[in-house]
Order: structure tokens, then sequence, then C-alpha cells
């Protein structure tokens, strides 16, 4: 498929960008008062107000037009159907199937009696834990859960438990996921193995850092119970049963899913396990019911009003047409502290790429440094950079209509203040004194959730994925892979056995780094 840079649609938007000129987005509004209604969208009941892009209603229709002229709702089709849209790794990408009902055929074999079993099985154990059914060794209750994963077998689960606080009435999750051993010791510090669990959540079940510190949890249960406690102690979520059944793992400890399940789109697996620990199953279905009610509108509305669609078009407007190479994520509730770190592997490791599906080098840039913090603390943080710096980031605003906590007035300081830097980064402000001076037109979506619930939530996970989507298939790009990450692996297990005082042949700028960090270790 030829690059969409020489589409037709593209040149249109092109010449549409240099027509709009110097307009500014309050340019916008003052022309077009009613532009915030008519760019508001919602999905599986999120707002989303894309009126502080730098877009007009001409806008929208181009960057569609470019979506249908790119195919995107065949490519929708095809995700939805099973095809082996992951090319490289020839394998659909089915996260979809995990949380809805529809049936789906991979290979001529229905997804969905196997799906819904292993969600059964999730249920069974989930309730067996909270419920105190499903002991330790020594027949305590598990207080605890010590959830070991790294990447999409971290990322999603913990973001999920701290967004979901106020109903987290199960054992208490500590994550382990850096081969730090500073980690292992935090998390375990003050924990009665005997009140344990252990879940280990890797995909591959190869994974170093993953695999390490499932060896020292297992050490470390050992030493305090004895050979027989992982038995009881240790889960596994994997799509590799094999290596957890050599591991040690008896079958009813192992929690599948399939290799059609990327990992970065994972938390709707058993890798969601912790968080149906935490939580309880039915409000880790209700995320599943949130993320699936976005499923059936990606899959059914027309582009004009479909959210994800909306989302990843002007997303290729400001990296491809505005040159925006930053996106900054602004998280207006405290208890979302890890969506920037969630979507930064869901969108970077997505779409990451420097080549189209059949290998060709792009002619155009793929994904924006994703990045962003919790709000109001950012404010007072790097905000300055996103209103007076150099570079100018395109923002998405989060925010939660009905209040998290207590205290009422807090939330309206909150609302108050995600709506007024919404603002100041449209309109800027021009003062005599040049280092006053914001210049404005730096553009924002704000995504409005009318609370942070388990419904809700699955929705906005689930409108980012499709983004993502979206913008790999006018890209042209395959969104579910990740090759890049595999040369530093390879040579970080050449430098281990240097490390451990073994002959191995390394480049010359790592021996001199490694003679460094001995000479410091030794003298500093
Ligand atoms: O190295 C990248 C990666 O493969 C991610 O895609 C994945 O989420 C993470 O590592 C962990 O992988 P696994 O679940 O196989 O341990």
């Amino acid at each position: 498929m030829p690059s969409f840079t020489s589409s037709p649609a593209w040149r249109a938007l092109l010449d549409h960008r240099d027509a709009l000129g110097a307009q500014r987005t309050d340019d916008f509004w003052r022309a077009d008062p009613e532009r915030g209604a008519e760019l508001t969208f919602g999905c599986a009941g999120v707002g989303v107000d894309l009126s502080k892009q730098r877009v007009t209603r001409e806008t929208v229709q181009l960057l569609v037009a470019l979506a249908r002229e790119r195919g995107l709702p065949q490519a929708i089709e095809r995700l939805f159907t099973g095809e082996r849209v992951n090319t490289s790794e020839n394998r659909p990408a089915l996260h979809t199937a995990l949380r809805g009902d529809e049936h789906v055929a991979v290979d001529g074999v229905d997804v969905l009696p196997e799906v819904q079993r292993h969600r059964e099985r999730m249920r069974v154990f989930a309730h067996a834990v909270r419920e105190g059914q499903w002991k330790g060794a020594t027949g305590k209750r598990f207080t605890h859960v010590l959830a070991i994963g790294i990447g999409g077998s971290a990322l999603g689960p913990k973001l999920a438990i701290e967004a979901l606080a106020s109903s987290a009435d199960g054992p208490v999750v500590r994550f382990v996921t850096n081969i730090d051993p500073a980690q292992f010791d935090d998390a375990s510090r003050g924990l009665d193995p005997a009140a344990t669990l252990v879940v280990v959540a890797s995909k591959t079940f190869t994974t170093q850092e993953t695999m390490d510190n499932a060896a020292t949890a297992r050490a470390w249960l050992t030493a305090a119970l004895g050979p027989e406690a992982p038995a009881r102690h240790v889960i596994a979520a994997t799509a590799n049963h094999e290596a957890a059944v050599d591991w040690g793992l008896p079958d009813c400890n192992i929690f599948p899913f399939e290799e059609w399940v990327g990992g970065r789109y994972s938390i709707w697996s058993s890798v969601g396990l912790p968080v149906a620990i935490a939580v309880g199953m039915p409000v880790f279905e209700h995320m599943l019911a949130g993320a699936h009610a976005v499923d059936l509108e990606f899959r059914s509305k027309a582009l004009e009003h479909n959210v994800p669609a909306l989302l990843g078009l002007v997303g290729i407007w400001n990296r491809d047409a505005l040159g925006m190479a930053s996106h900054a994520v602004l998280s207006y509730a405290a208890r979302l502290e890890s969506l920037p770190a969630y979507l930064q592997q869901l969108e970077m490791e997505s779409n990451g790429k420097r080549v189209t599906l059949d290998g060709t080098p792009v002619d155009f840039e793929t994904c924006p440094v994703i990045w962003g913090g919790t709000e109001t603390p950012g404010q007072h943080a790097f905000h300055q950079w996103l209103h007076q710096g150099t570079d100018r980031a395109s923002c998405d605003f989060i925010v939660v209509a009905r209040p998290m906590g207590r205290e009422r007035a807090h939330h309206e300081a909150l609302l108050a203040n995600a709506c007024a830097q919404s603002q100041a980064l449209m309109t800027g402000v021009a003062t005599a004194e040049s280092w006053r001076e914001c210049p404005g037109d730096r553009v924002s979506t704000t995504f409005v959730l009318p609370e942070l619930d388990a419904f809700h939530l699955g929705s906005l996970l689930a409108i980012y994925e499709h983004k993502v989507f979206v913008q790999a298939s006018v890209w042209g790009i395959n969104a579910f892979d990740q090759w890049g990450v595999e040369l530093g692996k390879k040579i970080a297990g050449q430098v281990l056995p240097a490390l451990r005082g073994k002959a191995a042949e390394l480049h010359p700028a790592t021996a001199h780094l490694l003679s460094v960090i001995r000479r410091i270790g030794d003298t500093g």
C-alpha cells in the first residue's frame, strides 16, 4: 500500500492546513461559537471535547475522508473478525474478544467458549481468595498479593487497582516490576509470607525481570514455609502454559490466555487477576463491559462520530500536519496517576515504528513522545514548559465530573484548574513584558468521565486502544509487534556473564562502561 502522504486526501488536508494560515484555535471559536457542541462527542459514557484542537468542522471532514481512503472501516472489521493483523508475528490481535460475547473464529475455531471458560476460572479463583476459601500453606487467609510482572503484565493491573481504590476491599496488592532488588525488598517488607499470594504475570513466561523476581519470591516463600508452599502461594497468568509447568506450578495454578492477546492489551485477560482479587470479579467485569461498549461503538458508528477514529485522526493531524512531536496526558484524578505510564506503553510500543506493514521505511512521522502526569501537581512542575516552552505538545486532559473524595470543594477546585489550564493553553496571554507572555494556540482534547468507576475506566482504556489502531491503520504500520525491544535484551544477555566474572566478548564502549561502574563501585 502506498504511503498515506501520497494520497489525495492527505494532500487536501495539507492544502487545508495552509489555507487556515495563521488563524488560531481561539479565532475558530470567535468565528464559530457553536463549535463546542459540534466538536464534542461521546463514547460509552465518556465525553470527548475536541473543540480546543486546531481543527474546524472541515478539518474533521477531510480527516474522515483520509480514513476512508486508507480503508479504516475495513481494517476495523479485520481487527474484530480475527484476521492476522499482526503480520510480522502472523497473529490476530483479539483483545476485543476478551470483553465481548460475540463469536469469533481463529483458524476455524470459535474462541468464545475458551474465553468464557478462562473468565469463569478467574471468577472462581478470585472469589475463593477473597472469601478465604483458597488459603495459604499454614491455613491463613491471604491478606496481600505480590503481583510480579513488567510492561503490559503490570501497568494495566496497577493502574486499575489504583483507579478503583474506592472498591478495593480484597487483599492488598503490591507490585514488583523492576529487576532492581530494592523493589522486591520494599514490596515484601512487612509482609507475612503465610498470608501472601504471589501472582506471576508474563505472557511469555521468559521475561528476565519477571522470572528473576518470581524465583526470588519462590525462595522467600520456601524459606519461610517450606518447599511445598509455592503450590499454594504462587499462581501464573500466562500464554505459555508449558513454561509455567516447567517452572513447577500445578495446572490448577495456571491461568492461561491466548497468544493473540498482545502484552499491552492483556489487562482484560487473566493478567487482570490481581485486579479481580483486589476489587472482586463483578467490578472487574464492569471494566470489561465498559471496554466492550466502546468496541461496539467503534465497530458500528460512522467515522464522523466515532470517538476512537476521531482521536486517532486528530493525532495524525497534530503529528504529521502540524509537526507536534510530543503529547502530554494530564490526569485530573489522583487515582489515575499511572495512566500516563500505561498509555506510554500502549501508544509508544504499538506505534513507535519506522517501517510500514510491507517493510518500507515510512516517509512521515509516527507516534509522538507520550508523557504526562497527575494534576494539579503537574501544574506546579512541567506546565511552565507547556505554556511557554519552545516546543509545542498536544495535551489530553482527563477529567472526572463527579467527586472522587469526600471534600466537594476540593473537587470543584480540581475541575476549575482543569478548565483553566486548557483555556490558558489555547488563548495564551499577550503582555508588554515578554517573560509573562504566553503564546497560546496550544491544543488539547478533554475527556470527561462521569465518575471514576470500573465501567468508565474500561471505556477510557479501550478508547485509547482503538485510537492507536486507527493511527496504525492510516499510517500502514503494525501496532501489535515490538521488535525494537529485542536488541537490548540480547545485549543484556551478553553483558550479564561479564558482570558475573565470566569471559564475554563485549563492545569496547560497554567494556569501558563496565570498568567505570566497577571502579566507582569499588572506590567511590
Ligand atoms: O519487552 C517488551 C515486552 O514484551 C512487552 O511487550 C510486554 O508487555 C513486556 O515485555 C512483558 O512481557 P511478558 O508479559 O511476556 O513478561
